[in-house]
């Protein structure tokens, strides 16, 4: 192996410490941080990422509600749930696990939690902060991603280039803003790409989000790149992997994160960190 591993692990353990402190100051002004997570219908994926978030946030001293109800819930139902969240001074994040049953629209619901509570930053408002540099939550998976960039030293990406592979909205697009803002040049590839090997193997940073084995190989990598996983894929022994064939490119990356224990411990640690100040700019804005 020639690739250095970037530990999300152990990233993430850092910055929930650090947020437990910062929470622990915040609750000694009465304060404490709170977090309401909702889970709607009985997707067993989704069980386990919304247990994961309410386990962290104790861990963290953050207080958490996890609301969960039946798939049979009406749209009606849940948008007056979010608005109770919403007006609710204990709660200052708000969590709608996706995905929702069919019946309810996604986006509606994403559009009914206030801006302010939105740590997620799935909300419009907070899309739109980002494209033009304002203050908004930054949606989590991608934000985890430059704090694993900046940990191996990347801060400001002047002069390199970073291809982001997917363009979803909870990924793709905020990661390939964020990477912008870093001053990084972007590329954006998806299913539509005509010669996907091409781009990336200009890449100095690759970044796979498409939810899809193998959809970087060793031979699409350059050199000493610095390539982030994004991927939460099962093998065909049903064992956790991610959308890199990690095992060719780790001989040809400079640096990179493994699945699991790269991005989704981190997604997990920003979703604090945007809790954490949300509750920080209610006690300024109080
Ligand atoms: N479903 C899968 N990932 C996420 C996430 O980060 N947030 C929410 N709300 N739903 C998800």
């Amino acid at each position: 192996m020639t690739a250095q591993l970037i530990d999300g692990l152990a990233l993430a353990k850092q910055t929930r410490a650090d947020v437990a402190a910062r929470a622990a100051a915040l609750t000694a002004q009465g304060r404490r941080p709170g977090l309401a997570v909702v889970l709607v219908g009985d997707n067993p994926a989704s069980q386990v990422y919304v247990r994961n978030k309410v386990k962290a946030c104790e861990e963290a001293g953050i207080h958490s509600v996890l609301e969960k109800y039946d798939a049979s819930m009406t749209e009606a139902e849940l948008l007056a749930r979010v608005d109770a969240l919403n007006n609710d001074p204990t709660i200052h994040g708000i969590l709608v696990q996706l995905p929702l049953p069919k019946h309810i629209d996604d986006h509606k619901v994403i559009e009914a939690i206030s801006p302010a509570k939105d740590v997620d930053g799935f909300h419009v408002a907070s899309a739109g902060a980002l494209m033009v540099g304002e203050a908004g939550f930054k949606a989590c998976t991608p934000y985890g991603c430059m704090k694993m960039l900046e940990s191996i030293g990347m801060k400001d990406l002047k002069g390199k280039h970073a291809v982001v592979i997917g363009r979803s909205n909870i990924v793709g697009k905020p990661m390939a803003m964020m990477l912008l803002a870093a001053n990084a040049t972007v590329t954006i590839c998806h299913s539509g790409t005509a010669d996907l090997a091409a781009m990336t193997r200009q890449a100095d940073i690759v970044v796979a989000a498409v939810g899809k084995r193998n959809v970087l190989t060793a031979d699409m990598v350059k050199p000493g790149a610095v390539v982030i996983d994004v991927g939460m894929n099962r093998n065909d022994e049903g064992k956790l992997c991610g959308d890199v064939d990690f095992d060719g490119v780790k001989e040809v990356a400079g640096w990179i994160t493994p699945v699991p224990g790269g991005v989704g411990p981190m997604t997990i640690a920003m979703l604090l960190v945007n809790t954490l100040e949300s509750a920080e700019r209610s006690l300024k804005s109080a």
